[in-house]
């Protein structure tokens, strides 16, 4: 990034955060609280060990300070004054401490360093503490306790991505697509699960607690497994498919991006399911834009899959029946995308800007964002087809089984399945896929 650049995000670094503090005043102002403290949260400890489970700072403390492993840390948010940013770093040999930050956006700051783990002490009347903390605490501070209504608007406010946001994302995104180019080439080399993985953390340049996701690295069948969680060592026999979903973190911001190849043994089926989905992907990418109710979309995602499976033979009724009978269900159980930031699946999806939920409708449990497109909103937009047995065997029991046609269900089923995945923001007009964005280096 030349100079220039770099002052230029600076720049929207400290425009997000001054836009942060008025809202946070208003919010504040709204709730009846005076100060609010932001605990960053405490590493989880394994049970009868001295270890501990990754560490990720709490997202509201993050929404200020991009210091994602930074833990015993408090934020002081008082309207009308610089937030307090009280960062723990005792004196350590163990390990290193934590430093003053000194890039641009710590200028927005009062920063102290401290060796105490308690909160900064504040002598505002009516307080309220977020994070993750129990009564007995919150008690002690005398203050409120993660008040609901106040949260709820504070998610709200994590749904619309400042134009900083916007630049992490992208950075985020680039970085990732540099792992998953590395993911297919390894693929192609003919390398196990964990080779893949392992390619994929090299060329994203960061380590597997950084990660914003575990990622998905799944040869052949075990692309058909949503949250496929293992990274097999031994190289299988044949290579009929490969779906990666994996991402990196910006400055706390999350890349999820989801490519699949097909495999030198994979049906001619495969290859032809796999550009339909592509140019499907695409058409949902370009019907994102202010006014498109989410789950309008994702019904839009099941009415589209249902014809490619009909045009490519899969199923031998309509669209429209195969949509009814719950078929495309069965073919992608998931989402058609959710909310994207700070959390890989962001807060704030499920709610109306009043806080009020907006539960996903009784046929799609999974959907994880509800809302209606908004500018600044960043989604993503990941269909999938995927030949699940569990899904699909009752199916085949049923008593609409000869609707579907099982030969060729079954030419699919070492394929896995297919899940394309980018990241979208809403402009004032449409869509911005920062994905795309990110590859044109932009
Ligand atoms: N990587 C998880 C998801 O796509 O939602
Ligand atoms: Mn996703
Ligand atoms: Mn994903």
């Amino acid at each position: 990034m030349s100079v220039a650049s770099m002052r230029d995000r600076d720049a929207l670094h400290l425009a997000h955060l001054d836009a942060l503090q008025q809202a946070y005043a208003a919010h504040l102002e709204a709730a009846g609280v005076d100060a609010l403290w932001i605990y960053s949260g405490a590493p989880h400890q394994h049970y009868a060990d001295d270890q501990t489970a990754t560490f990720r700072a709490y997202g509201h403390f993050m929404h200020w300070a991009p210091l994602p492993e930074l833990s015993h840390s408090w934020l002081l948010i008082r309207p009308g004054q610089r937030p307090l940013l009280q960062i723990h770093a005792p004196d350590d040999f163990w390990h290193l401490p934590a430093r003053r930050p000194d890039a641009a956006w710590s200028q927005a700051f009062e920063i102290r360093l401290s060796d105490e783990m308690t909160p900064p002490p504040c002598a505002a009347k009516r307080r309220a503490v977020i994070g993750e903390l129990d009564a007995e605490q919150a008690k002690a501070m005398g203050a409120t306790l993660n008040p609901p209504a106040l949260l709820a608007a504070l998610d709200h406010g994590r749904l619309h991505k400042s134009a900083h946001e916007q630049a992490c994302l992208i950075d985020a995104n680039r970085a990732a697509l540099a792992g998953h180019a590395a993911a297919r080439q390894a693929f192609e080399g003919g390398v196990s699960e964990l080779d893949i993985h392992l390619a994929y953390l090299a060329a994203s340049r960061q380590r597997e607690a950084s990660l914003p996701y575990d990622s998905i690295v799944a040869l052949n069948r075990h692309a058909g497994v949503l949250h496929y969680q293992h990274y097999a060592q031994t190289l299988p026999g044949e290579r009929h498919s490969l779906l990666v979903d994996a991402g990196h973190r910006e400055l706390g911001y999350c890349a999820d991006i989801t490519r699949t190849w097909a495999g030198p043994e994979a049906p001619d089926l495969f290859v032809s399911l796999i550009a339909s989905m592509q140019t499907l992907h695409q058409r949902l990418v370009a019907a994102c834009a202010p006014g498109v109710a989410f789950v309008a979309l994702h019904g839009q995602m099941h009415h589209e899959l249902a014809q490619l499976l009909v045009e490519h033979g899969v199923l031998r009724c309509s669209a429209e029946a195969a949509v009814e009978a719950g078929f495309t269900r069965a073919f992608c159980p998931h989402g058609l995308g959710h909310s994207l930031g700070i959390q890989v699946h962001d807060v704030g999806g499920r709610q109306d800007a009043a806080g009020a939920p907006l539960p996903p409708p009784t046929s799609d449990p999974a959907l994880r964002l509800t809302r209606t497109l908004t500018p600044n909103m960043v989604v993503t937009i990941e269909p999938g087809c995927y030949v699940i047995p569990m899904l699909l065997e009752p199916l085949r029991c049923g008593a609409e089984a000869a609707q579907i046609d099982w030969a060729l269900v079954d030419r699919l089923a070492p394929c896995g399945g297919i899940r394309l995945e980018d990241n979208v923001a809403i402009t004032a007009t449409g869509q911005r896929n920062l994905t795309l964005a990110a590859d044109n280096g932009h």
